[in-house]
């Protein structure tokens, strides 16, 4: 196996120059930023999932009215919790990538500032009532040229190190990310100005459905793709399994992914050939995604004991899981016949969930679970804390999901056969019920890691490994070589 990439890597910073390739201080303070906005979404899912058993906890307070507080939730993951992780994530992986510093540190903190002070004006506008009616683009439209600009200057940031670097092919992850930047700008732009100035009325739908799913998918997939190919051969030691597939994911990510957004309207007023061409890219999609995880299990297997051993991979690795329930759930869901019972039910929230959270968040897990002790410089204080983290997590996902699939087909079939909305309400409670308790062991898990994260970065017991010798492989032309230096 060629370690080119690792000399060439170190062959590209200048012996005099002792600025670090990667800036820790950016990495951590997104996570800790990720942090604190993942922890105001969790208490607003708790909070709205409680409105929904009418046992509002803060009646009669505007600012604080439930409506508000669900755009709040859904806000607060997609931009504060995920887009922050995304950023530290990226700080760690693209320079070791490229071997390539970004192209400023000062940039790095302008961005960490811009970006946080964007989320919290979205934040305060939200409680103020001034949202915009989009959906997961409520960010108040006094907002949105600062997130374009923020969007910018990540470019910027970002692409540097990848035009500057000398290695002689791109890892997958690379292209993900190269192409997942100016996904997100184009995305942000199609849904929060056509909509709001340029396209009304039915015509906007179509829109709003491919923002939303683009947003995800355009964004959120190939930031978590790049990501899971980044660090799961790096925890394995081993390469991934298949380059070539990794690509073909790539590819069919960006020529399916944009075509299905009108899936989100089936059974609407939108044209019929719009909506069959949704559920025909859908279905193209799933088969993208199963590549994916047929990469993740390939790469895995043989590694079994990797489990057991490591707190990242169990992330990653329930991730994947969850991920090919959702590719099931999808081939399902996606056909008209099925939408004429869970359309507009607690069915598509639990997707929601399992994807966002099951996948993308617990990958997210995985990569804070493997930094952590590498940015703070001391190992995890608590192996247990970590195990509690792990499973009350787990634990309350599953549960949510469950009672909420359940509950949605219950409320589906209840509804065509015309039971009164009341009634359908009222058989919903035990199935909301159960999702608050689940939001609860949610909670208790993210305090364990809360907890374990402050104590970790205060204790003063050093690491005693760092990966340094390891980085993503590829093969090229027969021959196995790494990519960029860890
Ligand atoms: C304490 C844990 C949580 C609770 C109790 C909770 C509760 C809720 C509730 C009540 C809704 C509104 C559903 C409706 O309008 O009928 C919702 C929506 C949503 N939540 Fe959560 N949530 C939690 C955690 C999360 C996490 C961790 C994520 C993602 C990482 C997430 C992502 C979403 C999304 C994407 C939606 C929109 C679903 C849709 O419109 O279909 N939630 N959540």
């Amino acid at each position: 196996m060629a370690e080119t990439s690792l000399a060439d890597a170190a062959a590209q910073v200048p012996m005099t120059d002792t600025t670090p390739l990667v800036e820790k201080k950016l990495v951590k303070f997104h996570i800790m930023s990720a942090a604190l906005w993942f922890s105001i979404a969790l208490l607003a899912g708790l909070f709205y999932s409680m409105q929904l058993l009418q046992q509002w906890p803060l009646p009669k307070i505007e600012v604080l009215s439930p409506g508000r507080i669900r755009m709040i939730h859904t806000n607060l993951i997609a931009f504060g919790f995920l887009t922050n992780s995304f950023l530290a994530m990226l700080y760690w992986t693209v320079p070791r990538l490229t071997g390539q510093r970004v192209a400023s540190k000062t940039l790095g903190w302008i961005i960490w500032g811009a970006w946080n002070a964007i989320i919290l004006a979205t934040y305060i506008g939200l409680h103020m009532g001034e949202a915009q009616a989009v959906e997961w683009g409520e960010t108040p439209v006094w907002v949105d040229p600062f997130v374009v600009v923020g969007a910018i200057l990540v470019w910027i940031q970002l692409y540097t190190p990848i035009v500057r670097s000398r290695e002689k092919s791109m890892y997958v992850s690379l292209w993900y990310f190269s192409a997942g930047f100016v996904w997100l700008g184009l995305t942000y732009i199609m849904g929060n100005f056509f909509p709001q100035y340029l396209v009304a009325g039915n015509a906007a739908g179509p829109l709003l459905g491919l923002y939303i799913h683009d947003l995800v998918g355009l964004w959120v997939t190939p930031m978590g793709w790049g990501m899971m190919y980044f660090f799961v051969p790096i925890i394995l030691r081993k390469p991934i399994w298949s380059h070539a597939l990794s690509l073909v994911g790539f590819w069919g990510l960006a020529f399916f992914y944009p075509l299905q957004g009108v899936h989100h309207f089936l059974g609407s007023p939108v044209p019929m050939f719009a909506q069959y061409s949704a559920v025909i890219s859908t279905i193209a999609v799933e088969i993208v995604v199963v590549s994916v995880i047929i990469n993740f299990f390939m790469t895995w297997r043989g590694s079994e004991g990797a489990l057991q051993r490591s707190m990242p991979i169990r992330w990653f690795w329930l991730g994947a899981f969850c991920y090919a329930v959702t590719c099931l759930q999808c081939a399902f869901q996606v056909t008209l016949t099925f939408q004429q019972v869970i359309h507009f039910t607690d069915w598509v929230v639990a997707h929601a969930h399992l994807v966002m959270f099951g996948v993308f968040s617990f990958w997210t897990f995985g990569m804070i679970e493997h930094l952590w002790p590498k940015l703070t410089g001391n190992e995890w204080w608590s192996p247990s804390l970590r195990r509690w983290f792990f499973w009350l997590t787990a634990f309350g996902l599953g549960i949510m999901f469950v009672s909420l699939t359940a509950g949605g087909l219950v409320e589906g079939f209840m509804a065509l056969n015309l039971t009164p909305r009341e009634t359908i309400l009222q058989s919903m409670r035990p199935f909301w019920l159960t999702r608050t308790l689940s939001g609860l062991s949610i909670i208790a898990g993210w305090s364990c890691l809360m907890v374990n994260m402050v104590a970790t970065a205060r204790a003063k017991r050093a690491v005693s490994h760092v990966d340094t010798e390891y980085s993503p492989f590829e093969t090229v032309e027969d021959e196995e070589v790494s990519i960029g230096a860890v």
